[in-house]
């Protein structure tokens, strides 16, 4: 029964979600808007930093804003030419929406100008522009094809290295054709093994390599119907190809990136959305690593769920370095591990001097077999944090790298940007856990802040600024771009038990001014300052007492929420109860899809029974908390009718910061509110439905198309 545990949360979570909307329309000063052309949605997406600029891709227009500011310093315009207006609509396009030039590909160069690639109608074009004293002006137009995409809607990544730009893009109209190049050399044009139906998502320079982050159809699965994997690729960025194999990468390999809840049946994310820079850390009294953060979803026709997972470079090189070769004898045979005998020496993928001089047989082997055997395992084996609201999901990841606490151990802050506007502000307490064994794979997530920035509109896009003036996170969406602090300490914590219990890194107390304060002052004047990331709650605190699982009502109000933080904390993202039931007969690191398949294949009755038990108990919990608090709010103004104490349980966090009467906080805060707190909130929504009866069928015909 034990197997079915997290399921259990993933359910009462749905069916704890529909609750009234407070949307944030109050204006903050700490808040910093660009809009851009107020008239006409200018599509943001792309955005670049520029030492203290952002220069932001635009539908027609690359902005270059003071970061400082936000105001725009230079705007360059670049509309499609008439003539390919013309054509594109002839096409049969809406002009309006797609026949425009959408800004994809955004590159510094070296000497200081801006390489820029647009869709240009559906006729890619990219321009070398150089900056003047009145403006910017290009030296030459050339074609985008494999550079940049054809519709906005296309994802592509695309990054410069040694002055060379790294494209991963659809190459047609359709985006039926797909390719990763520097030009000349690419992938083979439709050839599934190299690539197959991908969504590119971000691209990196790493040692010799430069890698790419994508999620593709699962070639090696698809005799148990389409799957789509997450993969990282890579090429070597002094590949010169092959004389005999024109225009072919001579060192293209890729590997699956797992992101699962371990066990016998292991709950998959199998759709990368995006991920975060490469970082360096100290992880568990571990020696520092260079990590990356991705965000996973599942798909789009399942149970809504996303998952963040970190990775060591490290573990993805031993993958490429020393890992075995995924092929298939016959086009229709299984795939198998390639022998070591049958390998080509040098290893394929190493970087060799001169790719030109090495053997056909190299190249061909290459070619033929880009996949590797097995998956890139997460650091801790699993998930950092899961979370399962229907209403939403993850979109765009981006990092704040070991920010140093009070004590001097370091946190890796995570800003994640979901479906619906919302910002959350993620920590894994546990990564300074004292060097050992069970604390070895130990994570605890805690949510420190759940921002509304855009209600209702997708995250597509996250960067964090600092410099030693200042730091602020900055927000896109399609319409706009906003910079907000990186943390509003002062305004979430008035006494030194609540600002520690913010178990936010960037916050502290300081005791001579009585005040909860993200100075960085603390760094050098450590006794004045009183922060524990790790416990939240201090002894120097008066009103801060340890959380006791005996103790419902007790340590400082800002406490209450433990108990279900905890709880959630082990089934969304601690190490969770299954990982001793793991088994290693369905561990993917050997190339039997067969016996994967089977596994996913044959667990679905285990699962449907799992789901069917969890549907019907939360239905019956949900029923029953649902009618004490539709009778407890109709006694008390709504913005104290929430049950929950402050926001750092996951699950009833948005529910407090969406009840919030009058937005003091900007959307940006949540205050503590005393009172006793409750697995689930059903409140009846504003619009007059019950919310037990909102869980009637909807989310029940979702879960069937699930994995089943
Ligand atoms: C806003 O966009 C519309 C349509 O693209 C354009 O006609 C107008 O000139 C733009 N306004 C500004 C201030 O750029
Ligand atoms: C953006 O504008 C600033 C100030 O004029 C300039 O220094 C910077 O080079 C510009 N960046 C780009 C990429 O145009
Ligand atoms: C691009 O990625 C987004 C976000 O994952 C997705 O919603 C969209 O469908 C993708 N576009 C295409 C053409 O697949
Ligand atoms: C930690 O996780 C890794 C990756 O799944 C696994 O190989 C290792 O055995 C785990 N270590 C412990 C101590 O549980």
């Amino acid at each position: 029964m034990i197997l079915y545990y997290p399921f259990y949360f993933l359910f009462l979570y749905y069916f704890g979600v529909f609750l009234p909307l407070c949307d944030s329309g109050s204006s903050d000063p700490e808040i910093q808007r660009f809009s851009g052309n107020l008239s006409h949605s200018d599509d943001f997406k792309l955005i670049l930093r520029d030492g203290d600029f952002l220069i932001i891709g635009a539908k027609n227009l690359i902005y270059n804003i003071s970061l400082t500011s936000f105001e725009t310093v230079r705007r360059l315009e670049w509309y499609p030419s008439e003539q390919d207006l013309d054509s594109c609509v002839l096409k049969g396009i809406n002009k309006e929406k797609r026949c425009q030039n959408y800004i994809r590909v955004l590159a510094l160069k070296s000497d200081g100008g801006l390489f820029v690639c647009g869709t240009h109608a559906y006729r890619p074009k990219c321009r070398d522009y150089v900056q003047t004293a009145n403006g910017y002006e290009y030296r030459n137009e050339t074609p985008g094809d494999a550079l940049c995409p054809f519709g906005p809607d296309q994802n592509n990544t695309a990054i410069f290295a040694e002055t060379k730009l790294y494209a991963a893009t659809p190459t047609d109209r359709a985006g039926s054709l797909y390719s990763i190049s520097r030009l000349p050399l690419q992938t083979r044009p439709s050839d599934v093994l190299q690539l197959n139906e991908p969504n590119f998502v971000n691209s990196q320079v790493y040692g010799k390599h430069v890698y790419f982050f994508f999620r593709e159809s699962a070639v090696e699965f698809s005799n148990c119907g389409k799957v789509i994997y997450s993969r990282v690729a890579r090429v070597c960025i002094n590949d010169q190809g092959h004389p005999s194999f024109k225009s072919l990468w001579t060192s293209y390999h890729k590997v699956r990136l797992d992101c699962s809840i371990p066990g016998k049946f292991p709950f998959q994310f199998n759709e990368l959305q995006s991920t975060s820079d490469i970082i360096r850390g100290s992880y568990s009294g571990r020696d520092p690593v260079e990590i990356f953060y991705g965000v996973f979803t599942t798909p789009d026709n399942a149970l809504s769920a996303s998952a963040i997972c970190a990775y060591t470079m490290g573990s993805v090189q031993d993958i490429f370095d020393n890992g075995r070769f995924l092929g298939q004898e016959r086009f229709n045979s299984i795939w198998a591990e390639v022998p070591e005998s049958q390998v080509p020496s040098p290893r394929p993928g190493h970087c060799v001097p001169d790719s030109r001089a090495t053997s056909d047989a190299r190249v061909i082997f290459t070619r033929d077999k880009p996949l590797m055997a097995g998956s890139v395992r997460p650091l801790f084996g699993h998930p950092i944090i899961i979370q399962t609201n229907p209403r939403f999901r993850f979109t765009k990841i981006t990092v704040d790298p070991q920010v140093e606490t009070v004590s001097g151990s370091r946190f890796d802050v995570i800003f994640v940007g979901t479906t619906d506007g919302h910002v959350l502000k993620v920590i894994n307490s546990a990564s300074n856990a004292p060097n050992g064994h069970e604390n070895y794979n130990k994570t605890l997530p805690v949510v420190i802040d759940e921002i509304s920035v855009f209600p209702g509109k997708p995250i597509l896009n996250l960067l964090i600024y600092r410099t030693i003036y200042e730091s602020k996170l900055v927000v896109v969406t399609d319409s706009e771009v906003q910079a907000m602090p990186l943390s509003k300490c002062e305004k979430r914590a008035n006494s030194c038990g609540k600002c520690v219990a913010l178990q936010d890194p960037y916050c502290a107390w300081d005791i001579s001014r009585s005040l909860c304060t993200s100075a960085r002052l603390r760094i050098w004047n450590r006794d004045n300052f009183v922060q524990n990331v790790e416990e939240a709650w201090d002894n120097r605190c008066p009103d801060g007492r340890p959380p006791g699982p005996n103790d419902p009502g007790g340590g400082s109000d800002v406490r209450n929420g433990d108990r279900l933080a905890t709880g959630d904390r082990h089934s969304l993202g601690g190490s969770p109860p299954l990982t001793a039931e793991r088994n290693s007969g369905t561990d993917e690191t050997t190339g039997s899809n067969c016996e994967i398949a089977t596994s996913q294949c044959f667990s679905s009755d285990t699962l449907a029974f799992g789901i069917v038990t969890s549907v019907v108990s939360s239905l019956v919990i949900g029923f029953i908390l649902g009618y004490i608090f539709s009778h407890r709010c109709k006694k008390e103004d709504p913005g104290v009718c929430s049950p929950y104490a402050d926001g750092r349980a996951y699950l009833d966090h948005r529910t407090l910061s969406r009840h919030l009467p009058n937005d003091t906080y900007g959307g940006l805060g949540v205050p503590a509110i005393n009172k006793p707190i409750n697995l689930v909130l059903n409140v009846p929504p504003k619009n007059g439905k019950n919310a037990n009866s909102s869980a009637d069928n909807k989310p029940i015909q979702k879960v069937k198309k699930i994995y089943l």
